[in-house]
């Protein structure tokens, strides 16, 4: 995918903060530190367009991306980071939920895991509510870099088979090598293309 622009748009907390519905819209979720924003700067080829950390749970709000003027990337909010205060883990879920529950031009929402852990209960619990909503789920195994080739295909069959679908399923990424890069590119442009499900014949 050529990138022309990518800009922040805004950061919000809740809904009257969003910016108005108007593009096909793709949002980035899973636990704190597993590699959102890293993976949203290489989808758009910006080293520095959304910042990222080494710390857990740098972003806190709902950060809003246009990218080529003709799609949005919403950056959220790790979850399962414990030492975040409770107050502000408590905040997390109402604020997420809302966002994903109630915006009409969410295409799908990518959840991404890191490739040497088996997914826990929060991830288990997302991608569960993603189902029971009905929002489309692109799921994405990162920090491919970390491991070797046999490692990458062992765990990969492991995280499988903890969410019980086939491995042909997940992407495996790396914002360090790029790898994925351009399947993933492929996937949300084919989503945001495709009409809406309640328009199929
Ligand atoms: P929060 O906003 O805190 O929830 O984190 P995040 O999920 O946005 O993670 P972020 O992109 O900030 O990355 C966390 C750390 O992992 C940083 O130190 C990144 O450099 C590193 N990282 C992210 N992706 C990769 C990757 O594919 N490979 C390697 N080796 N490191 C990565
Ligand atoms: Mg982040």
């Amino acid at each position: 995918m050529m990138i022309t622009s990518a800009e922040f748009v805004t950061s919000a907390v809740r809904p009257a903060q969003f910016p108005p519905p108007d593009l096909p819209e793709f949002a980035f979720a899973g636990r704190s530190n597993v590699g959102k924003s890293s993976l949203i700067n290489t989808l758009v080829s910006r080293r520095k367009l959304v910042q990222t950390s080494s710390t857990p749970g740098k972003t806190r709000l709902i950060n809003f991306f246009r990218v080529n003027e003709a799609l949005m990337f919403v950056d959220l909010p790790g979850y399962g980071y414990a030492r975040v205060s409770e107050e502000e883990r408590l905040r997390w879920r109402p604020m997420v939920e809302q966002y994903i529950s109630g915006r009409e031009n969410l295409k799908a929402v990518v959840v991404i895991l890191d490739i040497r852990r088996t997914p826990n209960a929060d991830d288990g619990q997302l991608l569960q509510w993603l189902e029971h909503r009905d929002v489309p789920c692109v799921l994405v195994v990162t920090k491919a870099d970390k491991l070797s080739k046999t490692a990458q295909r062992k765990q990969l069959t492991l995280i499988a088979d903890a969410l019980e679908i086939d491995p042909g399923e997940i992407i495996l990424f790396s914002a360090k090598s790029r790898l994925g890069r351009d399947a993933l590119w492929k996937i949300l442009a084919d989503t945001a293309l495709a009409p809406p499900e309640d328009e199929r014949a």
